[in-house]
């Protein structure tokens, strides 16, 4: 299928869809300059290892190291935009039934104006006492000079990172809200993901299970294109403007 046949066939179902879901990954921002986790060469996770920075184990063996990352990775947001997929999607949200669940754990949906936006992966802004759960705000500081440990809690507990660490359940509200979205949709959008890391990659299968048609964006092959009714081979930036544009030009 070609990306104008494929853009084509997703018009046709979502201009007859009621309710549409969105499950983006890291795709969503790469446009933004946020490096994905697990393209070949600027992924993440080929630079560094997961293991050492993002488990309970790490952060037990060294909170210092694994607080810097993080903090690394805050600062480098704050030097980026939401790109023109993210802005796609707010803008479609004002006029029509669009949801959006995300693993990522930036806020670039937020900054585009997206409301209501579901963290399964939790946020790089919200953290938490590793010891009594109590939030605190992230602080955002110049990279140069990165706190190098976490600050401690009035409990006598470190502050963490707000995000799903590997080996780590989802945080229980915001997975079942995103099951509700992926079961009540007709149409289930999947931007810029993998489809490797489960329970995430589970919820295409369920909205499938409950009827919805499956449309992929992504500019490669992925575990879940086999899964989809229609593959958009194409970038988020590219693909979500020129469909909302459609949409919202001819609904
Ligand atoms: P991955 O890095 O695994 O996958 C990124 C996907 O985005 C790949 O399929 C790329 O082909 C695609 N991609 C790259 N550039 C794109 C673009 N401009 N437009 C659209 N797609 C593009 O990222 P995720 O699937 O999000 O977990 O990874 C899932 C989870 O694994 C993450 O949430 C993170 C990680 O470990 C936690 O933080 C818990």
């Amino acid at each position: 299928m070609t990306t104008s046949t494929a853009i084509a066939a997703a018009l046709s179902v979502l201009g007859d869809a009621s309710s549409i879901t969105v499950l983006t990954g890291a795709g969503m921002s790469a446009e933004s300059g946020v490096p994905t986790f697990r393209d070949v060469q600027t992924g993440l996770w080929a630079k560094y290892d997961p293991m050492t920075l993002a488990t309970p184990e790490a952060w037990q063996e060294n909170p210092a190291l694994v607080w810097a990352w993080y903090q690394r990775r805050r600062a480098m947001l704050t030097a980026v935009e939401p790109n023109a997929g993210h802005r796609a999607l707010a803008t479609w949200a004002q006029s029509a039934d669009v949801r959006v669940v995300t693993q990522n754990v930036d806020d670039l949906h937020e900054r585009a104006e997206s409301s209501d936006v579901v963290h399964v992966h939790g946020s790089l802004f919200a953290c938490r006492c590793d010891t009594c759960g109590r939030e605190h705000d992230a602080e955002v500081t110049d990279p140069e000079s990165d706190r190098l440990s976490p600050p401690g809690c009035e409990c006598g507990g470190l502050v963490r990172p707000g995000v799903v660490w590997f080996g780590e359940m989802l945080p229980k509200n915001a997975f079942a809200e995103a099951t509700i979205r992926a079961e009540a949709c007709d149409v289930f959008i999947l931007v810029g993901t993998s489809g490797v890391v489960y329970p995430a990659a589970g919820l295409p299968h369920i909205a499938r299970g409950a009827g919805a048609t499956i449309v992929e964006i992504n500019p490669d092959e992925t575990d879940l294109s086999d899964a989809c009714d229609i593959t958009i081979r194409s970038t988020a930036a590219v693909a979500l403007p020129a469909l909302v544009d459609s949409l919202t030009t001819n609904g």
